[in-house]
């Protein structure tokens, strides 16, 4: 198996919310997006909701020409968002299932059930040279179902496992996690992971070798006012990456 540096993107989403609680410029995401490339991320993570209850469609054009690290934006399979995504080509567009009365992604998409014509988006947005991600949830027939419609990439939900209390249930979850990955590996599918992932349970995710991108946002934002947005992230990237260079150790022993 080819062994992949894990790739950090920084979800800046919750610096927008932190702005626009009060209108106005400050904190502006973009600076958090600079912040973020000096502290060894990968790439910027931003998601256009429907309601644009945090980033606006101004911090994307911002984000695509004042930033250097390619942008990962997430959106629904909507008209409305693919007009933006072709609009804009960034470099990656991550589809995820969007209710409006919900307080962040809950879940991942019902690729294997959906009634959304969810090839027809991935090969739209493919042909506008944006590579596209399918949001679901760690479950081998949602991979196969992904690897279907033509995306090229998966992001597995992480919410169920960071959420587990920690024992038997959270392993039980990490399981999950690692079949999905593995299946994804085997139909040449690249892998992602993210939601709610913190300092507490990033280790065991970054150590899976078939992941080769996290995306994380929420936590790193709540710990930028404890200790600095530059100093959370560079702590995320040392602890990644010391989890994936012990577990590859440990398989290669
Ligand atoms: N990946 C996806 C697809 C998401 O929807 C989110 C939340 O917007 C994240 C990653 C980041 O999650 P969190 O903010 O909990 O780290």
């Amino acid at each position: 198996m080819t062994r992949h540096r894990l790739r950090l993107g920084v979800n800046i989403d919750h610096v927008a919310t932190i702005r626009n609680a009060r209108g106005g410029a400050h904190p502006d995401p973009v600076r958090a997006a600079r912040l973020a490339a000096a502290a060894g991320a990968d790439g910027v993570t931003a998601h256009l909701r429907e309601d644009r209850r945090h980033i606006s469609d101004d911090d994307i054009r911002r984000l695509m020409n004042e930033i250097d690290l390619p942008l990962n934006l997430e959106m629904a399979a909507t008209d409305e968002m693919l007009e933006v995504a072709l609009r804009h080509r960034p470099h990656a567009a991550c589809i995820v299932p969007e209710r409006r009365e919900e307080r962040t992604t809950e879940n991942g998409l019902d690729v294997a059930g959906a009634n959304l014509d969810l090839a027809s988006y991935a090969d739209r947005l493919a042909r506008a040279g944006v590579r596209v991600s399918l949001f679901i949830n760690p479950d081998e027939r949602q991979v196969e179902a992904a690897h279907e419609t033509g995306a090229p990439v998966v992001e597995l939900h992480a919410g169920t496992y960071c959420e587990a209390a920690a024992g038997w249930a959270r392993d039980a979850e990490l399981e999950r996690i690692e079949r999905a990955a593995a299946r994804a590996s085997e139909l040449g599918v690249e892998c992602h992971a993210g939601h709610g992932l913190s300092f507490g349970t990033t280790g065991p995710i970054a150590a899976i070798p078939d992941i080769v991108e996290l995306n994380i946002g929420h936590f790193l934002v709540g710990e930028a006012i404890f200790g600095g947005l530059e100093s959370a992230i560079t702590r995320m990237r040392a602890l990644m990456d010391n989890a994936r260079a012990s577990a590859t150790g440990a398989r290669s022993a």
